[in-house]
């Protein structure tokens, strides 16, 4: 039976991934950090194994991963989180710390004690987002931080490949979740999770260095980041100020 271990699996995007691949007969390890919430959220699912721990907390990591020799041929890094800044002159340095920590740190420490055990033929999937293909509008904290991923994602890749450890970068466009609930602004393109389960177990299933979806949208972003940086500059500065003068406009 093959295994995954998936972070973040109380919720959203892993919470879906963990119900499908425990669906298709997979033994899954469902991570999270409140047990209720995680046992809860998968109740109806033949979950193997629940494992409970804050990403953020290196040592609780170490001994939630690194315990037991279970075989593991995919682990998704996939817990994570989103705030916007809403007045970059009031900058807010903690909530910028809050985010590298959770989305940056949180998954460093995962990797650290399944980069030990995990062997030739398995896959680590690291969860991005397609907001790095371009700088977006109050996107400064959880932008920095996703591109931090792509960064770590891909040249892991580079110096794992003669120890036959694979990797994956996920970089959905916007999906239905908890997280995107929050969102005041209009979400172009939004699929709900299980289309980006779909999505991702798809490409995983076909050993895809990298997973980007829905398509027309990620490909529409793909276009708008080959424009000259000075461009895309100007269209985004516009937008913005277009953005403002309607709000404005309606009080
Ligand atoms: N939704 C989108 O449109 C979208 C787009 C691009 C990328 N993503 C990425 O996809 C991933 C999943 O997002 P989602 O939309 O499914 O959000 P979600 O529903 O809010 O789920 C986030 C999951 O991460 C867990 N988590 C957060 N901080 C954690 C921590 N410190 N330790 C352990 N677990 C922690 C949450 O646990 P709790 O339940 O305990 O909070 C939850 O299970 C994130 O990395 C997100 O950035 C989402």
């Amino acid at each position: 039976m093959k295994c995954v271990l998936i972070t973040g699996a109380s919720s959203g995007i892993g919470q879906q991934l963990a119900i499908d691949y425990a669906g298709a007969g997979w033994h899954v390890i469902a991570c999270g950090r409140d047990r209720d919430k995680l046992q809860q959220a998968l109740a109806d699912s033949p979950i193997g194994d629940f494992r409970v721990f804050d990403t953020t907390d290196t040592q609780a990591c170490e001994t939630a991963l690194a315990g037991d020799s279970e075989h593991i041929d995919l682990a998704i890094l996939n817990a994570g989180t989103c705030e916007y800044i809403d007045n970059v002159r009031r900058f807010d340095a903690t909530m910028f710390s809050r985010i590298i920590n959770t989305n940056v740190l949180g998954t460093a420490n995962c990797l650290a004690p399944l980069l030990r055990r995990m062997v030739r033929g398995s896959r680590i999937a690291i969860v991005s987002s397609s907001v790095t293909f371009l700088p977006l509008t109050r996107a400064e904290a959880y932008g920095a931080s996703k591109a931090a991923l792509d960064y770590l994602c891909r040249s892991l890749a580079i110096d794992c490949a003669n120890q036959g450890l694979e990797f994956t970068l996920i970089r959905p466009g916007f999906v239905d979740t908890p997280l995107t609930e929050r969102n005041d602004f209009a979400m172009p393109g939004r699929v709900d999770a299980a289309t980006a389960s779909n999505a991702i177990r798809r490409g995983l299933a076909q050993g895809k260095r990298e997973i980007c979806f829905p398509r027309l949208f990620t490909l529409i972003l793909r276009i708008f980041s080959r424009l000259p940086m000075n461009l895309w500059h100007c269209l985004a500065v516009r937008m913005v100020r277009k953005v403002k003068t309607r709000e404005a406009a309606n009080g």
